[in-house]
């Protein structure tokens, strides 16, 4: 497995590889990510995944600084997986003194955690056209977990005509519910033990949803009351919305979409789950 921290490296190492399957990643990864990276390997001749905590995809510098990192161990568990090479960018070539270009997409882009994180998207956009641009892999793949991102993704790849096909993989979701997530290593021990509320509160909806219930307002408050009666009132959002457009409907169509973030203690989690 090839490491590459250069842009210049990076790009001569993709010539040498046929169809690459792409796994970008900010690192620390988990059992989600893995499942990434073994589609790519079935769908491709090789993988390249990048380990890079893009700092301008970040609106706090807290949050930035306490986002986890395991570089080392990633590079481990990505040798195990067969990954043909790794790319871990330094911060300081990706953005030189003087970068003033962003990727800024409107549409989907525009709500849910648009406005709760500003910037954030024109950040991931901006990362990923760089990425896209330097491994031009033929595929890359993303977990369904951020579902507003892979809508971002889907649309500014369509938007501006970049060749590579994206798929989005379901959710990878601990026994109890919990979904995969790197920032689940910054809850307490009793925070976790209370983190699976959201996949239930989730399941709620969708209960009700298979069960003939059709009202917006009646879906998101059975979320919301399952949340609020386990404790977890800081709620960002709790929404059902169509995943076209992530725009409410009054009444919820077949592939209607629950999203939520909620703050549980320091950190942030977001979840979603399709109701039919
Ligand atoms: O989902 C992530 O981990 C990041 O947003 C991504 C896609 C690697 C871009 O930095």
């Amino acid at each position: 497995m090839k490491l590459c921290t250069t842009v210049q490296e990076m790009r001569q190492e993709r010539a040498k590889l046929g169809t690459v399957g792409f796994v970008p990643t900010m690192g620390f990864l988990h059992e989600g990510h893995l499942s990434l990276v073994r589609r790519a390997r079935e769908e491709n001749e090789a993988v390249v995944v990048s380990l890079f905590v893009n700092p301008i995809q970040f609106g706090s510098p807290d949050d930035l600084a306490n986002y986890p990192r395991a570089v080392e161990r990633d590079i481990a568990l990505l040798q195990k997986e067969g990954v043909a090479c790794v790319f871990t960018p330094d911060a300081a070539e990706f953005y030189p003194d003087g970068f003033a270009t962003q990727v800024d997409v409107g549409g989907v882009a525009q709500e849910l955690e648009g406005p709760s994180r500003p910037g954030h998207f024109a950040g991931v956009a901006t990362v990923l056209t760089k990425f896209f641009n330097i491994v031009q892999p033929q595929r890359a793949y993303f977990g369904q977990k951020d579902a507003q991102q892979c809508a971002v993704v889907q649309r500014f790849v369509q938007d501006l005509n970049i060749p590579v096909e994206i798929t989005t993989l379901p959710t990878w979701r601990e026994a109890n519910g919990l979904a995969g997530s790197s920032r689940n290593s910054r809850l307490t021990e009793e925070e976790r033990s209370r983190a699976p509320v959201l996949h239930q509160a989730l399941c709620r909806a969708r209960d009700l949803a298979r069960g003939g219930e059709r009202r917006r307002m009646v879906l998101e408050e059975a979320i919301r009351d399952v949340l609020v009666k386990a404790g977890l009132t800081e709620i960002d959002y709790v929404t059902v919305v169509n995943p076209e457009t992530f725009q409410t409907e009054e009444t919820v169509g077949e592939t209607a979409l629950a999203l939520l973030a909620v703050k549980l203690g320091a950190v942030r989690l977001i979840d979603n789950m399709p109701l039919f």
